[in-house]
């Protein structure tokens, strides 16, 4: 589910960058769905990790799921997605404080996605008990051509907002604005 709703996010942040939209799905509903299933993300993220972190089996331990490649277990494919996880929130917590950071900050951190999504499949990939089965191998798959179809219609059409970098200069001028 994590990996289904990360992708989903991806691909929805793309669209909506690409200003994609129709006569019944207005951009709006794109922009919302992107916004609250990353929230969701991190939600089913944090429960993945709980139960990965508590499961007698691995004895994982917290410092596995906070400092990467420090667990004894599939040491590379856990740390892959202990930084996923890292990146994930540093994305979602700029977005939240965005006003203050200003744009060009927040479009920085928000670029990490592009190295979080690829960590994350891996990690799945690398770890999962159930990664080859035959149900998540399909899953999976779908996930990745999904995103990358969408990242290269993104590359190929590049920004659809004709004011996109005025609109960016004007943010930032705002947010650097003294307090009166
Ligand atoms: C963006 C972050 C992450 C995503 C999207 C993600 C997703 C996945 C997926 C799809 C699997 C494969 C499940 C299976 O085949 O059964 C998996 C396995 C696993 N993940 Fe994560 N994960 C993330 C971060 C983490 C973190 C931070 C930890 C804890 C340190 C963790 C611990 C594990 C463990 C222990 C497994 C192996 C479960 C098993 O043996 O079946 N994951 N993860």
């Amino acid at each position: 589910m994590s990996l289904v709703l990360l992708s989903a996010v991806v691909v929805l942040g793309i669209l909506s960058v690409l200003r994609v939209q129709s006569a019944g799905w207005p951009r709006f509903l794109t922009v919302g769905l992107h916004r609250n299933l990353a929230l969701m993300t991190l939600v089913f993220l944090a429960l993945h990790i709980l139960t990965a972190v508590v499961d007698p089996f691995t004895h994982l331990g917290w410092l596995a799921a906070v400092v990467p490649f420090s667990s004894y277990y599939r040491t590379f494919w856990l740390g892959l997605g202990t930084i996923a996880f890292e990146l994930l929130l540093a994305i979602v917590l700029t977005s939240l404080v965005r006003g203050f950071i200003g744009q060009a900050a927040w479009r920085l951190v928000h670029w990490l996605t592009y190295a979080a999504w690829p960590f994350a499949v891996l990690h799945g990939v690398g770890t999962g008990t159930d990664a080859w089965s035959a149900w998540l191998f399909t899953l999976q798959a779908f996930c990745v051509i999904a995103v990358l179809a969408a990242v290269g219609y993104r590359f190929m059409t590049g920004s659809r907002d004709p004011l996109a970098d005025a609109r960016s200069s004007f943010q930032d001028a705002v947010d650097r604005r003294e307090p009166r």
